[in-house]
């Protein structure tokens, strides 16, 4: 062990060959997520550690105050709600995140939880392997159609565009969005129309929420944005929970206020089992899985280790979020 080396703590599983190739330029030390949220006192090397690697742990003043030696915070997800990005910058500590490499496998995913959600995939299957499929069903198994239709995206980011290039040129369907700016390359590629919340909250068939979570977004959808859905309509959770209010969420659709809903995310992960949400039958749930393929979770991890060793090697990381960190230096 070479005690020059940059120390890390990693709180994720990395394949081999990054484990690797982080030792070549770090020292690492990997610590269970749990033990960092709940004792981080207890792990010594914290003092030392130049770098932090994984997805999900929050990193604010506490735990920064843990670590004098920080140089980046990298972290193998795109969404970075979990970091204190004012409180890093204010201390000239990167932070960094995994853009790009994972769009198109979560804007799959949110496809995929949307076509299942609307054909009830998952409670037939279940008849089927219940053995209870003993005729051919009826109508109070059917599903509704997607093609077509008009699907409202709330947060016109990469993974939205993403989204509404299947819809639109795989499914016909009308694209409408809801974003801070106007998303003048979606409209013109995808004949995607702007609306406000309100108004693609009672004009879409399918809504997804993809926008991040931050205070401006938390709690967006909340009772009274629920009461202006169709009663026909699904909703599709897959950016961040905590941006659909979830017990609004859960009263809503007991009361038949929409068709049905699709989630990939929560406002805490894991869900607990005892949760209303799961009780429902018009819910289809997923356990956060929108960028969960071997290939894409490899790509993430090789570019965090990318913007890690470039961070700690003086190289400005190809995805730093907060570059005013890197300007000041
Ligand atoms: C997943 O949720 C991510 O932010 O990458």
């Amino acid at each position: 062990m070479n005690l020059n080396k940059p120390l890390v703590i990693v709180y994720n599983k990395l394949p081999e060959e990054l484990k690797e190739k982080l030792e070549k330029v770090c020292q690492s030390v990997y610590v269970d997520k749990g033990v960092l949220e709940k004792d981080p006192l207890s792990v010594k090397e914290l003092v030392k550690a130049e770098a932090l690697l994984g997805s999900g742990l929050k990193v604010g003043k506490g735990l920064l105050d843990l670590m004098p030696a920080l140089k980046i915070v990298t972290n193998i997800s795109v969404g970075y709600d979990n970091l204190d990005t004012e409180e890093l910058s204010k201390r000239g500590i990167m932070a960094t995140n995994t853009p790009d490499v994972l769009t198109d496998t979560t804007a799959d995913t949110i496809f995929g939880l949307l076509l299942a959600t609307a054909r009830r995939i998952p409670e037939l299957d279940r008849i089927v392997k219940e053995g209870k499929w003993d005729k051919s069903i009826g109508p109070e198994l059917f599903g509704m159609d997607v093609h077509h239709k008009t699907l409202g995206i709330i947060g016109m980011g990469r993974i939205g565009e993403a989204i509404a290039q299947r819809a639109y040129a795989g499914f016909n369907m009308n694209i409408l969005y809801h974003n801070r700016n106007r998303a003048f390359e979606a409209e013109k590629k995808y004949a995607a129309r702007s609306r406000t919340l309100e108004e693609l909250l009672q004009e879409s068939d399918f809504i997804c929420v993809m926008v991040p979570l931050s205070t401006e977004t938390k709690n967006l959808v909340g009772e009274h944005e629920l009461n202006l859905i169709k009663d026909t309509s699904v909703l599709i959770v897959g950016s961040r929970g905590g941006i659909v209010n979830e017990q609004a969420l859960a009263v809503a659709l007991e009361n038949g206020k929409l068709r049905a809903a699709g989630l990939d995310v929560y406002e805490k992960e894991p869900l607990d089992p005892n949760h209303p949400l799961l009780k429902l039958e018009n819910v289809l749930s997923l356990p956060h899985i929108g960028s969960a393929t071997i290939e894409t979770r490899s790509k993430m991890g090789a570019l965090a280790v990318k913007n890690l060793i470039d961070g700690l090697t003086d190289r400005k990381p190809v995805s730093l979020i907060n570059a005013n960190v890197w300007d000041q230096e």
